[in-house]
């Protein structure tokens, strides 16, 4: 039957996307185009990527954005090549992006949907040869279509997104999304320019032996974070730490593991970002059987009140994730 023709590994995304439509009974098929579009401008910025070296895009644009970080000239462009995509294709009212200050009302009043983007995930991995990825969330707007476009629009907790994905531009680049019916991994083959299922129905291992965190910070955490590093190394645990989120984060999707992002001295919330970066990972991991916590809670039922707002970060195997908390959550 339909469903399982779309699990066999090797269909194409194009055909994958069709098929899973099913899930959607009443869907008319715009989640699906956006996804297409979303598709085609990770094809456009992995050909970007890999001739980075050759095509002097390398290096610093000469601009912070709004967070005051120094944007990198393939953030720049992978903004533009992502907006494009996400403003031609006529399903999208709204975008959210780490490299705008404001949301983009698109004034296209029609769109369905909100979109939040991290368009380039490890800037500092760039120059370097080094993964980096793509991360978007994709939410139903609230009010109703042909209406302007409005703050509850754009301000959804994460338990509201209709879909949520990443791509990483890696020894191969990837595409893994989920709508709510679990999560997959598509596989781009670049001489066919087609991303092939090469990963159907992706379950996180429930524990792991792989911890992610910046541990140049150790002196900025808080005593529960301390404590439970130490408990990881106790254990002999692996540390692995890349610096782009969405690769860590695949690594330990893939073979069980916790990454963590806690709040710092200098970034009391942590430093990555709600809306763009957390929610999507949050519910991809929670639709391959794992968990997100910011520490005192489900990362998909924080109400956002900024558009760059950031929290702290627990995500990975599920018996992991739970055991950083109860470490945070010991008084101090
Ligand atoms: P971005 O490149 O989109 O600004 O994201 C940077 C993030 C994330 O990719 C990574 O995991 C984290 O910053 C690394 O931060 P530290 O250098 O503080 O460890
Ligand atoms: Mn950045
Ligand atoms: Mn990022
Ligand atoms: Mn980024």
């Amino acid at each position: 039957d339909q469903t399982n023709l779309a699990y066999s590994v090797g269909v194409t995304l194009d055909r994958f996307i069709k098929l899973k439509q099913s899930d959607f009974p009443f869907a008319s098929g715009e989640l699906s185009q956006l996804l297409r579009d979303i598709a085609l401008a990770a094809k456009i910025v992995n050909r970007e990527t890999n001739r980075a070296g050759l095509s002097n895009i390398g290096g610093a644009f000469g601009q912070t954005n709004v967070q005051g970080e120094e944007q990198q000239k393939l953030d720049v462009i992978a903004n533009i090549r992502f907006m494009r995509a996400l403003s031609k294709g006529g399903e999208v009212c709204a975008i959210v992006s780490e490299e705008e200050d404001e949301v983009i009302d698109l004034q296209n009043n029609s769109g369905k949907y909100v979109v939040a983007i991290d368009p380039l995930d490890g800037s500092s991995n760039i120059d370097v040869n080094i993964s980096i990825g793509t991360i978007f969330s994709i939410y139903r707007r609230k009010t109703p279509v042909g209406s302007p476009v409005t703050t509850e629009d754009v301000m959804q907790p994460g338990n509201q997104q209709v879909a949520a994905g990443y791509v990483l531009y890696g020894s191969s680049t990837m595409l893994v999304y989920t709508t709510g019916c679990g999560t997959n991994g598509f596989t781009y083959e670049a001489s066919l320019g087609e991303f092939f299922l090469s990963h159907p129905s992706i379950q996180a291992p429930k524990d792991g032996l792989i911890y992610s965190i910046n541990e140049g910070l150790e002196y900025e955490w808080q005593t529960g974070i301390k404590n439970y590093v130490r408990a990881c190394k106790e254990r002999k645990f692996q540390s692995r730490y890349i610096g782009s989120l969405v690769a860590d984060f695949h690594r330990n999707l893939l073979k069980g593991g916790i990454y963590l992002y806690p709040s710092t001295l200098k970034n009391p919330n942590g430093k990555l970002r709600l809306l763009y970066e957390a929610n999507a990972l949050a519910f991809l991991i929670e639709q391959a059987g794992g968990k997100a916590s910011d520490g005192g809670g489900r990362i998909l039922d924080i109400q956002p009140e900024s558009l760059h707002q950031r929290t702290p970060l627990f995500i990975g195997s599920s018996a992991m994730v739970e055991e950083a908390e109860q470490f945070i959550n010991i008084p101090e």
